[in-house]
């Protein structure tokens, strides 16, 4: 299975890949959490993306080409793949669609996660993150055992450098204004499924697991 997560920022993408790829066995590829890799390790990537993230903007095309180009070349991705939070920008969208050509990769479904904007305020300040292995928490609906330590691994949660909600209204800003095209460009290829992510993400889970049945 190929398959896309599109939501806007705080939807539960990141939550639900992680679901998804404990029951399918395909590979999770966030272009979020390779930035962020990118910008710990201070590489160059990185430093472009570091000033495009904290102001809530997107990072520009040819970055995420290089890194989309890079991460297809690997092995792993020959079972399956999900993309959380790519393409974001319709030139990315047919950019995919000339590299999935050129490796001979068709893709399966889109999963677009809908919610209303109010909503992501309280997922968005609300979340907190193991700085070591990256689960997800939020302060009210998912909470660690331990405050301010992450169940799994014992690292340290941190919050996010863009969870603020100035730069709240520029990631959504760039959601509606560039990425909503993306998902009208993949219903006219009849691929999308909307689910709707204002639900318990175990209801939200199982509706995605419907959508994948077919
Ligand atoms: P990215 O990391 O992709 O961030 P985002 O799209 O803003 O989405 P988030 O990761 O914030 O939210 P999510 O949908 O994963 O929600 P989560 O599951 O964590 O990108 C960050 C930045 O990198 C971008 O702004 C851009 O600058 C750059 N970038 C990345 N990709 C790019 C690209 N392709 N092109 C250009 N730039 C790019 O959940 C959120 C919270 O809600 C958590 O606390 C969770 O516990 C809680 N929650 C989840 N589901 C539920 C539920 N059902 N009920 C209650 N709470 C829930
Ligand atoms: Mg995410």
């Amino acid at each position: 299975m190929n398959l896309l997560i599109i939501g806007a920022p705080g939807t539960g993408k990141g939550t639900m890949s992680a679901l998804i790829k404990e029951e399918f066995p395909i590979v999770h590829i966030s272009t979020g959490d390779m930035l962020r890799e990118a910008i710990a390790n201070e590489t160059n990537i990185g430093k472009i993306a570091n000033h495009y993230i904290s102001n809530g903007q997107l990072v520009p095309d040819d970055v995420i080409h290089g890194i989309i180009v890079e991460r297809l070349g690997k092995d792993d991705i020959k079972n399956g793949f999900l993309f959380d939070g790519y393409p974001r920008t319709q030139n990315q969208a047919i950019d995919l669609d000339e590299i999935l050509k050129s490796l001979n990769i068709n893709l399966d479904k889109v999963l677009y996660l809908d919610i209303d904007d109010e909503v992501l305020k309280t997922r968005i300040t609300g979340r907190r993150l193991c700085s070591k292995c990256n689960e997800i928490y939020h302060v009210v609906s998912k909470p660690s055992k331990v405050e301010g330590v992450c169940d799994i691994c014992g690292g340290e949660l941190i919050q996010r450098a863009d969870d603020t909600l100035e730069s709240l209204v520029n990631r959504l800003e760039a959601y509606h204004g560039m990425t909503q095209p993306v998902i009208e460009y993949y219903e006219k290829q009849g691929l999308v499924t909307r689910i709707n992510a204002d639900q318990a993400p175990a209801k939200v889970f199982a509706d995605i697991k419907d959508a994948l049945k077919d």
